[in-house]
């Protein structure tokens, strides 16, 4: 579909200790220093086939940005991404935050944003001759591998915690992925995901530990600024765990700003942690430019249940050089949000999406966001992957079935 039009990917750069590598064939971290790697684009080729004002005329999904993703040949897609960012009137006007918006990844084809960084990375590790693909996942990133390896014609194995929902569970085994549930968190079940893979030779596709889940995430910050005319929010504020979203999305904007589509001003990145998990908020308040594992984690909301994350370093970085901050919610803050995006935007929220919502209120009572400035949350997923959430919401004292 797209063999009109060329990638300008050119290689692969490290993110630590900056170690250049093919992107011709299948890698990991950095061989260096075992870090994250980032592709790297030849933008003045960009520039040949892709202007912005023909974006419009492209297809609506985020292989619309065809020349600033990774894949050669062809893409395995299920329609993801190009979102819509909707305007919270109603809550905005409520929180003395009037230009509220709100991105909706629910509506993605596995119910997640997870949907973007694996439609992109199972693209790119298939047509680089990968042939079993395997990962830990917290629930919804282990679905999207599913989906999208079904799609692919590929074996994929996906390690989670055993009380990951239920509805993940139920979505790989409905894809044909081979399920193995796991005592622990994220780091417990990433650690036989690696165990395992190497000894029978499957490629990882754990997050920020292949190169091309990122480069899927950042087609959010595509999006942000093609959707809103160019013109960035001046707060971004995003649930983070493994922090892919937050890491692709300023790598997005630098790729933007290169090519000359926006100028220099940024959002300020805002990472939201829960209380019972929050190795980033704790490191940014010491100023450390790394994060302690977080002792006995345990939150509402699976995404943000990493209690180690592989990518610390870039996640404070991007919160640092954009003048953000990290903050922590709880639980029934977490809950309370869900119902008020239910009741007065219309969206059934994810808890990861509505503790960006929490966090919101948090910052706003803070002053560390005025009022006056244009705040964009990422609703990361779909409530509906998380029927039992609504129990929750029962014992925040107030049922969603009465009025
Ligand atoms: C719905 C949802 N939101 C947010 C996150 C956190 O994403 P990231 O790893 O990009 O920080 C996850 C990860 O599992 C998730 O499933
Ligand atoms: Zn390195």
């Amino acid at each position: 579909m797209h063999r009109h039009l060329d990638s300008a990917l050119v290689g692969l750069k490290c993110t630590a200790c900056g170690a250049d590598f093919s992107a011709d064939e299948l890698i990991n971290v950095c061989l260096n220093c075992g870090k994250v790697l980032f592709a790297t684009y030849d933008l003045e080729r960009v520039t040949s086939t892709l202007h912005k004002e023909d974006l419009p005329l492209r297809e609506r999904t985020l292989w619309r940005y065809w020349e600033l993703l990774p894949v050669a040949t062809s893409a395995v897609s299920l329609g993801e991404g190009m979102t819509p960012i909707f305007r919270a009137e109603r809550l905005g006007a409520q929180l003395g935050c009037p230009r509220l918006f709100i991105k909706e990844e629910g509506i993605n084809p596995t119910g997640t944003f997870k949907s973007r960084g694996l439609s992109v990375a199972v693209s790119r590790a298939k047509e680089l001759g990968a042939e079993i693909l395997a990962m830990p996942s917290a629930g919804n990133a282990g679905a999207a591998l599913a989906a999208y390896g079904a799609k692919a014609g590929l074996e994929t194995w996906v390690f989670m915690p055993a009380g990951a929902p239920e509805s993940n569970k139920v979505q790989c085994q409905a894809h044909g992925a081979n399920l193995v549930l796991v005592e622990g968190l994220i780091d417990a079940a990433g650690r036989e995901s690696q165990k395992e893979g190497e000894k029978r030779g499957w490629f990882d596709v754990s997050t920020l530990k292949e190169p091309y889940r990122v480069e899927g995430k950042k087609t959010m910050g595509f999006e942000i600024a093609e959707q809103l005319s160019w013109r960035l929010p001046e707060v971004i504020i995003y649930p983070t765990g493994g922090g892919t979203g937050l890491i692709g999305m300023w790598k997005g904007f630098d790729e933007l700003e290169r090519l000359g589509w926006i100028g220099t001003e940024r959002p300020r990145m805002i990472a939201v942690q829960s209380t019972a998990c929050a190795p980033i908020v704790r490191a940014f308040e010491e100023g450390a430019t790394r994060a302690e594992p977080w002792a006995a984690a345990h939150t509402i909301a699976p995404g943000l249940n990493v209690p180690a994350p592989f990518a610390d370093y870039l996640i404070l970085r991007v919160i640092r050089e954009s003048g953000g901050v990290a903050v922590s919610v709880s639980d029934q803050e977490i809950l309370s949000s869900i119902r008020d995006l239910a009741r007065d935007e219309g969206i059934f929220a994810c808890p990861e999406g509505a503790a960006t919502l929490a966090g919101l209120r948090t910052l706003l009572a803070a002053r560390i966001i005025s009022g006056s400035e244009s705040v964009l949350l990422l609703n990361t997923g779909s409530g509906l992957i998380y029927p039992g959430i609504l129990k929750g919401i029962g014992t925040a004292g107030d049922s969603i079935t009465e009025e």
